[in-house]
């Protein structure tokens, strides 16, 4: 098994990419870690995985709640091997109706929270020698998109994050890469997902075809959370089917 005796925490592990995330990693023998605000998501996918699971209620923009979740899986399980920072935010609006509450909600989740854990969970990996944080950004961190303007600057950013841990805590053997996957079939899309003149608009952008799935996504995870990726970090990798291609 790929990460046996090792301890992933997943933001947003109760739905979507996390989720599967979740299954995929747990499949592969580590104790999972699932952080989200909805209690049911969290209890549903926990029922699911069964055994090596614990599940931490709260919201990434509460300090204390990331306090709680960093002590609360360390008593549990003793280590950090692995953090997704998963969870995240999507809205749109055009860049100049913005206002100052909506960007900072958005960078708050997707950035501001994402940093804040980051800075919670270094101290861990630093005395274990050892970690690997994969970060889900979006192909919208490396080109723009119209409507998403605040989206776009938070996934960017976030790629920065990554690389910046990457080049700072390598020597503790600690690596940070990043995921940006392309449109992916899960909650945060269920609306577009209706919309089939727009689909079929947007398919061209996609060599491979079709759009992806929260697997897709897990299965690039898997690869940066386990050992196989060990002289690989401060990478962004899409996961997106062609689009950023061309
Ligand atoms: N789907 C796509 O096409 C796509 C493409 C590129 C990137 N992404 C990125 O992939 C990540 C996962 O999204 P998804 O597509 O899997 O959608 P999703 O199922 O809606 O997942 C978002 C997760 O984030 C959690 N979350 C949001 N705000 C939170 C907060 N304040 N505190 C704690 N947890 C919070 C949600 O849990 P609770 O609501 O229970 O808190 C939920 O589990 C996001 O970062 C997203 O930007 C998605």
């Amino acid at each position: 098994m790929r990460l046996a005796n090792k301890t992933a925490l997943i933001t947003g592990g109760g739905s979507g990419i996390g989720k599967a995330c979740a299954r995929a990693f747990h499949r592969e023998g580590a104790n999972v870690v699932l952080f989200g605000r909805r209690k049911h998501k969290l209890e549903e996918t926990a029922r699911e995985l069964g055994s090596r699971v614990l599940m931490v209620q709260g919201d990434m923009i509460r300090g204390d709640d990331l306090d709680r979740l960093v002590q609360e899986t360390r008593s549990t399980f003793q280590r950090i091997d692995i953090l997704v920072n998963n969870a995240g935010l999507f809205r749109g609006a055009p860049l100049h109706e913005i206002s100052d509450e909506q960007y900072d909600e958005m960078m708050n989740i997707n950035m501001r929270a994402v940093f804040q854990l980051t800075r919670r969970v270094l101290p861990v990996m630093m005395e274990q020698k050892s970690g690997s944080i994969v970060h889900i950004s979006s192909i919208l961190g490396i080109i723009a998109v119209p409507q998403v303007a605040a989206y776009n600057v938070s996934k960017g950013a976030l790629n920065q994050l990554s690389r910046s841990i990457a080049v700072e805590y390598g020597g503790y053997g600690i690596r940070s890469n990043s995921i940006c996957p392309g449109l992916i079939e899960t909650d945060m899309t269920a609306d577009l997902m209706k919309d089939e003149a727009l689909l079929q608009e947007w398919r061209k952008d996609y060599p491979i075809g079709r759009f992806g799935k929260p697997d897709d996504v897990a299965n690039a995870c898997l690869f940066f959370a386990s050992d196989e990726s060990s002289f690989v970090t401060g990478t962004v990798l899409p996961v997106d089917g062609g689009f950023t291609a061309h």
